[in-house]
C-alpha cells in the first residue's frame, strides 16, 4: 500500500516549514557586508542619488555589454519599459491612435496594458501550444493596413520564434518589440533575448530571474530608438542635454541609484544561476516525461538557454484517472511542491481587458486563440527558485509527481 497523499492526511514529501524551499532572491549577511553594503554605502556618501550618480551609468553598461547591445536604459518598472520602448520604436507621443500592436494572448496582463497606455490598439492573437510564446502564423493572419509593430513575449523564458517573426516584420515593415520580463539570459541561437529585434524591454520586479524589488530595463541597438526612449524617460531632454531644455516630450521614469547598485551585484550571479536552473529543468523533464499524464516543457531547436523564469508542464487528466487540473495542483501543493494553474485565460478574456473592449472597441481587436484557451487548461508552473536546489531537491519534485500519479492513475 502507497504512502497516503498528503492532501488525504498523508506525510508530504517535503515538509516546508523545517525545510523551506530556496527563497527568492537569495540573500546571505556575507553578500550583505562584502558587496551589497559597501555599494549603497557609495551612492550615500557620493550624494548623488538620482540620475547624475555612476550606479545607473555602470549597470546600462554592462546589462547592454551582457545583453550584446548598444544601449541599455534602466528604468523603474518592466511595463514602463515596455511603453518607452514602443514609444521609442514607433516615435509615439501617446496623444494621437499609435496604430495596432499584435500581442500573443497568453501573456501577463502588462504587455497589453502598455501598449493600451501608448494609445495603441492591441491585437490578441494565439500561441504556439508547444512553446508558449506568439504563433508567427497567427501574426502574419493579424496584419492589416493599421499594423505597426509585433509584440513577442518569451514567455517563462522561452524565446519566442524569433526568425519567422523577423521574416514577416520585414517583409510588412514592422517594428518589433520584445517583451523580455520573463526571459534575463535566455538565447536564441547566438543571441540573448533584448537583442533580437528594434527593442527589448526587461523587468526586475521582485519575482524576476534578476531582480531589485521594483525595476525595468531598456535594451536597443539603434541610436534613434535610444534618444527617442531617453527623452521619454527623462521630462523630454536630450540624452547629454541641458538641464532646462526640452527637445521632446518626455515623463519622470528615471531610476534610483540604490536599485542600480544591488543589480550591479546580482547581475554578476546571474549566468551562473541560470545555468543551474536550466541543468535541473532537464533533469526534471527526463524523469517527468514517463510520467503518463504529463508532459514536460518542449525547447524549440532555436533555443540555445532557456530562461527558466516558470518551468510550464502541461497536466492531462486522462493520466491522473481523470482527476482535475486544480485537483492535481491542490494534491502537489500539499506534497510541498509549490505550483500554480498560471494565467487562468487568455488575456483578451479577462475582465480589466473585456472592459476596454466592449468601452472602447477601436482598442482592442481578439482573434481566435484556441492554443492559448487549452494552455490556460493544462498548464502547470512551478517557479524559478525550486530550479536553484539540488538534485535531491529535484528528486522530491518527481517523486511528488509519481506518488500522486500511483494514488490516481
Ligand atoms: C511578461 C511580462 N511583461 C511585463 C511585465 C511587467 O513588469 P513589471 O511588473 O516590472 O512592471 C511582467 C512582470 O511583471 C511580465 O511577466
Amino acid at each position: 500500500m502507497s504512502n497516503p497523499l498528503a492532501i488525504s492526511g498523508g506525510k508530504p514529501v517535503r515538509n516546508t516549514e523545517t525545510d523551506p524551499w530556496i527563497s527568492w532572491p537569495q540573500t546571505t549577511s556575507e553578500e550583505w557586508e562584502s558587496k551589497i553594503e559597501p555599494l549603497l554605502k557609495q551612492v550615500y556618501l557620493s550624494g548623488n542619488e538620482g540620475s547624475g550618480g555612476t550606479m545607473i551609468k555602470r549597470l546600462g553598461e554592462q546589462y547592454a555589454q551582457y545583453s550584446g547591445t548598444n544601449y541599455a536604459l534602466f528604468m523603474p518598472h518592466g511595463t514602463d519599459s515596455i511603453s518607452a520602448a514602443l514609444a521609442g520604436a514607433l516615435d509615439l507621443d501617446g496623444f494621437s491612435d499609435g496604430g495596432e500592436v499584435i500581442v500573443p494572448n497568453y501573456t501577463f496582463v502588462a504587455t497589453a496594458s502598455a501598449v493600451l497606455e501608448r494609445r495603441c490598439t492591441v491585437v490578441f492573437v494565439d500561441i504556439s501550444p508547444e512553446t508558449f510564446t506568439i504563433d508567427p502564423e497567427a501574426v502574419e493572419a493579424a496584419i492589416g493596413p493599421e499594423t505597426r509593430a509585433i509584440l513577442p513575449v518569451h514567455l517563462g523564458g522561452h524565446p519566442a520564434d524569433m526568425g519567422a517573426l523577423q521574416e514577416i516584420a520585414r517583409r510588412h515593415q514592422l517594428a518589433i518589440i520584445e517583451d523580455c520580463a520573463q526571459a534575463h539570459a535566455a538565447e536564441y541561437q547566438t543571441k540573448k533575448v533584448g537583442a533580437l529585434s528594434d527593442v527589448g524591454a526587461f523587468s526586475f520586479q521582485a519575482s524576476k530571474n534578476l531582480t531589485s524589488g521594483e525595476g525595468g530595463m531598456v535594451t536597443t541597438n539603434d541610436k534613434d530608438i535610444h534618444d527617442r526612449v531617453c527623452a521619454f524617460m527623462n521630462v523630454g531632454r536630450a540624452p547629454g542635454g541641458a538641464r532646462w531644455e526640452y527637445p521632446r516630450l518626455g515623463w519622470n521614469y528615471r531610476p534610483s541609484e540604490y536599485l542600480a547598485a544591488i543589480l550591479l551585484v546580482r547581475l554578476e550571479l546571474l549566468e551562473t544561476q541560470t545555468d543551474l536552473r536550466n541543468r535541473n529543468a532537464t533533469y526534471l523533464s527526463n524523469a517527468l516525461d514517463a510520467i503518463d499524464g504529463i508532459t514536460p516543457p518542449k525547447l524549440a531547436p532555436w533555443v540555445t538557454k532557456h530562461g527558466y523564469h516558470l518551468y510550464c508542464l502541461k497536466y492531462n487528466p486522462e493520466g491522473f484517472g481523470g482527476k482535475s487540473r486544480q485537483a492535481f495542483v491542490d494534491a502537489l501543493s500539499a506534497e510541498g511542491i509549490p505550483c500554480s494553474i498560471g494565467y487562468r485565460s487568455p488575456l483578451s478574456e479577462e475582465p480589466g481587458m473585456a472592459y476596454v473592449a466592449e468601452k472602447y472597441p477601436h482598442l482592442i481587436r481578439s482573434l481566435p486563440s484556441p492554443n492559448a484557451a487549452s494552455v490556460c487548461e493544462q498548464s502547470v508552473w512551478l517557479f524559478q527558485n525550486l530550479l536553484l536546489g539540488s538534485e535531491s531537491d529535484m528528486d522530491q519534485i518527481i517523486e511528488a509527481i509519481a506518488k500522486i500519479h500511483q494514488a490516481w492513475g
